[in-house]
């Protein structure tokens, strides 16, 4: 059990005692571009992903894992993230989540696929907070470049990019997004998310 503030976990308030991988999970920006992350350990990641639950067991997800082994790719991975997310261009390692959008073999399209990458992916990240390290989920990408630049097959959805990397000193890390990084970490109340034996959510 993890009790204690690390540099990759930073605890928000919670409003019951839940456990302490979940509360101290977070999407720091504070990244070191100098110390790569062990091909042992991305495999730990990796491994982590594919034990996700999904529809049927299908495991729709899939991912483009670019690491410093391959620089070109990796520099290929960087180069498709916005402007907005040029802290994430020092991450020693990028992963895109991509969605396939039919069942093996089937003509039906697994309507699941978003829901079953998001499970793989936080899957991932629980295990990157047991690692030490920073893990950080992006919808800031451009679809046709990730597309273009891998040569990925229409029947998969590229769903989301994922920064990975020991935390650090970031020197791409400046403006608003440095000062998130000791912002306090907040959500919705209950009322506003969880609607009781009927529909009742307070709107926000
Ligand atoms: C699907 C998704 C897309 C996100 N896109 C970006 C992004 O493009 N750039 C960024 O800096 N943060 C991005 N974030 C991080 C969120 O801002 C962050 O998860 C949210 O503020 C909650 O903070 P926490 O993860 O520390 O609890 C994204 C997170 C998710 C799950």
């Amino acid at each position: 059990m993890i009790e204690k503030e690390t540099r990759v976990m930073r605890f928000g308030e919670t409003l019951a005692d839940i456990d302490p991988l979940i509360a101290g999970r977070w999407s720091s920006r504070a990244i070191d571009p100098e110390i790569p992350v062990e091909r042992e350990v991305v495999f730990r990641l990796l491994e982590a992903a594919r034990w996700a639950p999904s529809s049927f067991n299908n495991q729709s997800w899939r991912y483009i894992v670019l690491t410093q082994d391959d620089s070109e790719a990796l520099e290929k991975g960087r180069d498709a993230l916005v402007p907005g997310n040029a802290w994430a261009t020092v991450a020693p390692v990028l992963f895109y989540v991509l969605g396939k959008k039919h069942f093996a073999g089937k003509s039906t399209e697994n309507w699941r696929r978003l829901y079953e990458a998001g499970l793989s992916a936080i899957t991932m990240a629980y295990q990157a907070v047991r690692e030490g390290l920073v893990f950080h989920q992006m919808a800031g990408y451009s679809i046709d470049k990730v597309r273009a630049h891998f040569s990925v097959p229409e029947e998969y959805d590229i769903i989301a990019a994922i920064a990975v990397g020991y935390p650090g000193e970031n020197p791409k890390l400046t403006g608003s997004k440095l000062e998130m990084e000791t912002e306090k970490r907040e959500r919705l109340s209950h009322e506003e998310l969880f609607s009781w034996n009927g529909w009742n959510i307070r709107e926000s």
